[in-house]
């Protein structure tokens, strides 16, 4: 008799034969984009041989990695990072390939994205930089960088997004969203304590655990919690005697333990140096071994890295067992998964007008107002000769730098920009001024700008004075640039100072023409001996593609100024915490943060040292006034939340935008606590008397501080003050609270 079993078990039957059948139309698990990723991982490591196993975690070309080709999953291919998209370069070489279609759009240096404390800005960046990668069919862009900003000697700044860890933790998580929303991963680096360049293959960084929980980690922590980031690259430089790219620590317990990360540790380009802990200490995937200008060796032996031969043989021999294999296959699998196999991803685009403006816009939003007496900026419509002076004005800045310079499609310079906007509104001449850096090129990419110069330092100084004294308004734009010991990665700079004696040119600018104002091209803090005798500075950054038309919408008026400093110009070197007392600087052996997690302004605020200008800082062309801060209580319990209003008008003339800043300073504490640290921010456009509510929730995250006793963030009981404003030194209303 036919029971209800019989029939349910009959209908089983046949799906699995249709469910069987199925699968071999569409082919194995590993290749069905709708089932769990997680078992097609499983699915295709089944089915890998060791041989395939040890091909899959290790470089097979400058940039790319081998995939499974038997089983058709694809090659990886990365680029760098992290401004725009690197040209191609040969398979085993650095010289470029010599293709035609590979320039793309240059965006801002990330300390000008930084600048822009716009969370916008930041997903504005990743989206047209993702489909700028994806387009070039790239799988994992080798940025965003955090480094925070210790030193500003650091060759390497331009490319982070300053020096604190919350504006830089909540930076970096739209970028990193918005660039694999095109199936591109990001590879956020150099994950960690990577913040000198000279020695960075062999600086031994010593910290105590706050600094590293509070100042160091918060970024990357952000990026792969709430960005969802899929790749991070393991840095050059040694944390407690081990390499970074397989430090137990910073690898095995923080970032796969204690935060979770189920990416795929990428190392830095010839940033592995054994077998052995490379197993062991979780780096999934080894780029740049043995290769020329970072490691030893001109071409490059895949088979001999040190997840290739030597690993496959430790595990033939039976010194490593398969474990930690199977996981690195794993999170790489994983990774192509995400991207290279992704068959939803789009398109992508490249070059395109939406591109440009993207550039233009966070390039003009990112510029910061430092000074502006007598507002000699916005230039005036009644000026009719305007004088440029610096070759900053004419140098292209795309080209150099080190991994993250470019080929472009266009690049607008400074002084095209500004003639541009100009048209026929005034007459614009130039005068060199100084001479620096008249090269351009890096791996094979040249500007093919020839910027030689015969004449003397004093020839150039005294023909900029005479046009100086001829013209009714002067803009020098100087700075630093991409070569050696500048803006470079690989070298640090070699002092705070302007180089190719700047000073002396705008010293003598400013006594021939009152109407002066100096913009800064770099990525780094500088001295600034004349500053009483200069009315108006503009910090520019590297801006990319856009450079000068975003330039002149700010020098003109068209976009007002809304940059904030991302990080503090000290005075003189040796009030930054990473220089007093005439500490020693590159580290050669190791480099000892005994500052702790006094960073940036953490420190000229503890020790009452007044900056040149103060974290946070920038002004506008309008003026904006604060209203008395709110708070809808006085005390926040566990797990509670206050709100915390504060009205701000534009006082002013013309439409602006404000970044308001929400610190907290910690009024009773077992452990020290800087006098005040950063917790919210929100930029807000006002047209001329307009005013808005801005509003921040602070909960107990933003009263905690690491207890390295305990190993965990704590909110201490006690007194609390929220303290709001336009800059960490322009505190405009300070309120107390506590938390029960
Ligand atoms: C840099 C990385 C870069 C890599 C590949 C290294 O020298 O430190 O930031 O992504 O090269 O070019």
């Amino acid at each position: 008799m036919m029971t209800r079993y019989h029939v349910l078990a009959g209908l089983s039957a046949l799906l699995l034969i249709a469910c069987t059948h199925q699968a071999s139309v569409d082919g194995p698990l590993y290749r069905n984009a709708s089932a769990p990723i997680e078992a097609r991982i499983d699915d295709a490591l089944s089915r890998m041989t060791l041989e395939e196993k040890i091909k899959l975690i290790h470089a097979q070309s400058k940039f790319s990695s081998a995939g499974v080709p038997r089983l058709g999953i694809p090659e990886l291919w990365t680029t760098d990072g992290p401004h725009g998209i690197r040209t191609e370069v040969l398979w085993d070489e650095w010289d470029q390939a010599g293709w035609t279609n590979d320039s793309i759009v240059a965006f801002p240096a990330l300390t000008a994205l930084a600048a822009t404390w716009n969370r916008e800005m930041s997903a504005l960046y990743g989206k047209s930089i993702g489909e700028e990668a994806r387009y070039r069919e790239k799988d994992v862009l080798l940025g965003p960088g955090v480094n925070i900003y210790r030193t500003p000697l650091n060759g390497r700044n331009f490319e982070y997004m300053g020096e604190d860890p919350f504006l830089s933790g909540t930076m970096v998580v739209p970028y990193v969203q918005e660039v694999q929303k095109n199936g591109v991963a990001v590879c956020v680096k150099h994950y960690a304590l990577n913040n000198e360049e000279t020695f960075r293959h062999t600086t031994d960084v010593d910290l105590d655990d706050r600094a590293l929980y509070e100042i160091y980690l918060p970024a990357f922590k952000a990026a792969v919690q709430e960005g969802g980031a899929w790749s991070i690259m393991g840095s050059y430089n040694l944390y407690r005697g081990q390499h970074v790219c397989y430090n137990e620590r910073l690898i095995m317990d923080i970032l796969k333990g204690e935060w979770g990360f189920d990416g795929a540790v990428i190392s830095d380009w010839g940033g592995v140096h054994e077998t052995d802990a490379a197993v062991k200490n979780g780096l999934d995937l080894e780029f740049g071994t043995w290769t020329d200008g970072l490691t030893m060796g001109a071409t490059d032996g895949y088979d001999a890295y040190y997840l290739a031969k030597p690993y496959r043989d430790g595990i033939l021999n039976g010194t490593y067992g398969t474990e930690e294999l199977d996981d690195k296959c794993r999170r790489v699998l994983r990774l192509i998964f995400r991207t290279a196999m992704n068959k939803d991803k789009p398109f992508g685009s490249i070059c395109s007008e939406e591109h440009y403006a993207a550039a233009r816009r966070i390039g003009g939003e990112g510029i910061v107002l430092l000074k502006n007496e007598r507002s000699v900026l916005p230039i005036s419509a009644s000026a009719k000769r305007l004088l440029v002076v610096g070759e900053n004005a004419i140098k292209m800045m795309t080209v150099g730098g080190g991994s993250s310079s470019l080929k472009v499609q266009h690049e607008i310079l400074p002084l095209d920009g500004i003639r541009r906007r100009a048209g026929d509104l005034m007459e614009v001449s130039y005068a060199r001024g100084y001479v620096g850096d008249v090269g351009g090129s890096y791996n094979g990419v040249n500007s093919g700008q020839d910027l030689s110069e015969n004449r003397t330092p004093a020839e150039l100084i005294a023909e900029a004075v005479q046009m100086a004294k001829e013209a009714d308004c002067v803009l020098f734009i100087g700075g630093l640039n991409k070569s050696n010991y500048q803006d470079c990665e690989g070298t640090d700079r070699r002092s705070l100072d302007l180089p190719y004696g700047q000073d002396d040119v705008i010293e003598a600018l400013a006594e021939a023409n009152p109407n002066l104002a100096v913009v800064l091209v770099d990525g780094n803090a500088v001295a600034m001996p004349w500053i009483d005798k200069v009315p108006s500075v503009l910090q520019a950054w590297y801006l990319g593609s856009e450079a000068g038309n975003a330039l002149a919408d700010v020098v003109f008026g068209d976009v007002n100024p809304s940059g904030k400093l991302p990080f503090t110009f000290p005075r003189q070197l040796s009030d930054s915490p990473a220089h007093r007392d005439g500490k020693s600087f590159p580290n050669r052996g190791k480099s000892f943060y005994d500052e702790g997690i006094y960073v940036g302004y953490r420190w000229f605020d503890e020790q009452d040292i007044e900056p040149l200008f103060a974290f946070g800082h920038g002004l506008s062309y309008t003026t904006f006034e604060y209203g008395p801060a709110r708070l809808d209580k006085t005390s926040l319990r566990e797990n509670g939340q206050l709100t915390l209003s504060v009205r701000v008008r534009n006082t002013g003339t013309k439409t602006g935008a404000e970044v308001v800043q929400l610190y907290i300073a910690d009024d009773e504490s077992s452990l020290p606590r800087p006098p005040k640290e950063l917790k919210g921010f929100q930029k807000v456009w006002l047209e001329p008397g307009a005013s808005a509510e801005v509003k921040f929730k602070i909960g107990p995250e933003a009263l905690k501080y690491y207890d390295p006793e305990a190993g965990e963030w704590i909110a201490e009981k006690g007194g609390f003050e929220a303290l709001v404003g336009s800059a960490s030194d322009d505190i405009r209303s300070r309120i107390a609270f506590s938390l029960k």
